[in-house]
């Protein structure tokens, strides 16, 4: 099978040869090509230019892209799509002026789906949360990490984690499991922190290993959830059986847990609406991604991921959307663009490079993912008719997106 584009406007994130991560001013570059074409074979990017280039024009199928742009898909690196049922409730309640920690701490907030969560079926479970990915892929996402999290018993986790495995094992875009069994204290273990870390690692961690569920570990390294010795004992428990870290810190404090993460070779830090000078520093002297979340500071109205300072500093970043139930309650990765434009004052070129190439990076596929480059992997997205790239997040709400094909097959 073979698809031929032509007439491309604008062919964006063009690169010679896949490169694993952007940073500093350098993010600020977006290669491109005006009118164009791609090709595609197999699962594949075979072959691209300016159309003048264009000699042979056969193709099973011939797609024209006059005044429409082509990018790479998103590469959203950090989710929790995989739930139970809503928490639309708790959204109204913080409208009326209860604080997300306040709800948290009367038994909201991640307990709530993980009761949600216990109590329905891996089918069911698969159902709910497929229906999500489907839509994300409709939006342009390619790629796709997706966190554990709302289990909180042994049980509970691997039944996420099996639901993540059915995903990844029946669609077509790439999916990267993580398990997230430190996401909060379980009632049953409310004045027993080191009884449930002990269950996480003597219990969960080994068949979790075992059965070959998760790629990535991560733990809610926070004031009122888990600390730097208990991120320190986790990681250093689940190194042995290759699980890599990616950490959720710096949400609402920052206390030195990117450093720890950073020691921990962890490929991704994610959140950092707090960031200070120490943890810059960290991130500089490593190569670990830190990743924004605009849409749960939008969502909880809390401040943003600093970005120009990162940048300015000469660090990468990356995007992702954070889609879960309590925090962020969409995976729209075109919105999360704007956003990153509107509020966090990226560029366009810089956002893009940070939802696609870092992305890849953050979830560690940047060899297959995240650019137009000859021999990756064919995930790219057709746009509706739009002026230019700088469009997708200046018209913000509004899809753009027309066709989204998927490993050589449209969507
Ligand atoms: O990334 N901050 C921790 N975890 C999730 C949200 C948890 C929830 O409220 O369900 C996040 O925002
Ligand atoms: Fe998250």
């Amino acid at each position: 099978m073979s698809i031929l584009i032509t007439n491309i406007k604008e062919l964006v994130q063009v690169r010679a040869k896949s490169i694993p991560k952007i940073k500093g001013k350098a993010m600020n570059e977006l290669p491109k090509i005006d009118n164009a074409f791609l090709r595609i074979e197999k699962d594949r990017i075979v072959d691209y230019g300016r159309m003048e280039s264009l000699a042979n024009h056969n193709a099973n199928i011939k797609i024209d892209a006059t005044n429409k742009v082509v990018l790479p898909t998103w590469c959203d690196s950090h989710t929790h799509i995989v739930y139970a049922s809503n928490r639309v409730q708790e959204f109204v309640d913080r409208i009326n002026g209860l604080s997300y920690e306040a709800i948290a701490q009367r038994g909201g907030g991640i307990l709530n789906s993980a009761e949600k969560l216990q109590l329905i079926s891996e089918d069911e479970l698969y159902k709910q949360s497929i229906k999500r990915v489907k839509e994300v892929i409709k939006m342009g996402t390619g790629a796709l990490e997706i966190k554990s999290g709302y289990g909180l018993s042994t049980e509970s986790e691997l039944k996420m984690l099996r639901v993540i495995k059915r995903i990844k094992d029946h669609f077509p875009i790439k999916i990267k499991a993580t398990f997230l069994g430190a996401h909060a204290l379980p009632g049953q273990f409310k004045n027993d922190k080191s009884g449930y870390l002990d269950l996480i690692i003597n219990e969960m961690l080994p068949i979790i290993a075992k059965e070959n569920l998760a790629e990535y570990v991560d733990i809610f390294l926070e004031k009122g959830y888990f600390s730097i010795e208990d991120t320190n004992q986790l990681l250093t428990a689940a190194k042995p059986y290759g699980l890599i870290p990616k950490i959720h810190v710096n949400q609402f404090n920052a206390f030195g847990g990117i450093e720890v993460a950073t020691s921990h070779k962890a490929l991704s830090v994610d959140h950092l609406e707090v960031v200070n000078l120490e943890d810059i520093q960290a991130l500089k002297s490593s190569d670990t991604m830190p990743v924004a979340l605009p849409l749960c500071s939008f969502f909880l109205s809390i401040p943003y991921t600093p970005a120009r300072a990162l940048i300015d500093e000469g660090l990468a970043l990356a995007l992702a959307s954070d889609y879960n139930p309590g925090s962020t309650p969409s995976g729209n990765m075109n919105l999360v663009i704007s956003t990153a434009c509107i509020k966090m004052k990226m560029t366009p070129n810089e956002a893009i490079n940070a939802a696609t190439i870092n992305g890849a990076y953050a979830m560690g596929i940047s060899d297959e993912y995240g650019s137009i480059t000859k021999g990756m992997k064919a995930n790219v997205m057709i746009t509706k008719e739009i002026p230019n790239y700088n469009y997708l997040p200046y018209a913000f709400g509004d899809n753009h997106i027309d066709k989204v094909i998927i490993n050589g097959e449209i969507i």
